[in-house]
């Protein structure tokens, strides 16, 4: 377990900046592991018993949020006029330096991950990792056979190279399941675009093999644990 200055860590959890806990460290209101402490240098691990004010600290370095996002919010920290996805996030839950890991547009629905850790958000979104994203697609017109074998075949959009083979399952007349390995603007539309298809809707259920979690009201999130993280990283994605 790694040792990080105790300021450090409790700074990381959002509610205090590193001069308050400093101060407050120096005037006596911190414990670790049932000692008084009077400097903000020590070192801890998240395994350690803090106690701040008299209440115990959950010590998490970061933090992963799964979200079902409603149409008309924007998959960003900061909007200019929209609400975004991290103004949505409750206060027991807000931190500083939250983000979306991957976009949804405004108006695409489901599952997005929230976290403050960038060196995970960037691993999950490589291309190189091929975490497949899971969608489902309600359409204008009729989908055929056709359709599928031009998403596994890589649908070639204008002024980019060829699209990843993409998976694409017809659910009903109107409505597919598609599986993407990559994440370009407004990537789905326009590979249905190419295909004389236009997107109604767009909801993503999943992100590895990690399915939203339907008790999630639109708008709500909650905390990924530790196993589902794993999930959201595994690159077979759902089992069928
Ligand atoms: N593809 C799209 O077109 N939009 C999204 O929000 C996600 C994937």
């Amino acid at each position: 377990m790694k040792e990080e200055r105790l300021d450090k860590l409790l700074a990381a959890q959002g509610t205090w900046s590193r001069r308050e806990i400093k101060d407050f460290v120096r005037r006596g209101a911190v414990t670790v592991n049932g000692k008084n402490v009077r400097t903000a240098d020590v070192k801890i691990t998240t395994d350690d018993e803090v106690i701040v004010f008299g209440k115990r600290i959950a010590l998490k370095k970061h933090l992963y949020l799964m979200m079902n996002k409603p149409m008309g919010v924007v998959s960003a920290s900061r909007g200019d006029d929209c609400p975004t996805v991290v103004d949505l996030v409750p206060a027991e839950l807000k931190r500083k330096g939250l983000f979306p890991a991957g976009r949804l547009d405004k108006d695409t629905t489901g599952f997005v991950l929230i976290t403050d850790d960038g060196a995970f958000a960037h691993d999950i979104l490589s291309p190189k990792r091929h975490i497949p994203k899971t969608y489902i697609a309600t359409l204008d017109g009729v989908l055929t056979q056709q359709v599928a074998d031009a998403f596994a075949g890589g649908i070639p959009l204008k002024n980019e190279d060829k699209c990843l083979p993409a998976q694409l399952t017809i659910l009903d007349d109107h409505t597919a399941q598609v599986v993407l390995h990559e994440g370009m603007y407004h990537q789905i539309k326009r590979m249905f675009a190419a295909c004389g298809l236009h997107v109604e809707k767009l909801h993503r259920i999943a992100m590895g093999a990690m399915l939203l979690d339907e008790t999630l009201a639109e708008g709500q999130c909650r905390e990924l644990t530790a196993q589902e993280l794993e999930l959201v990283q595994n690159r077979d994605g759902l089992k069928e």
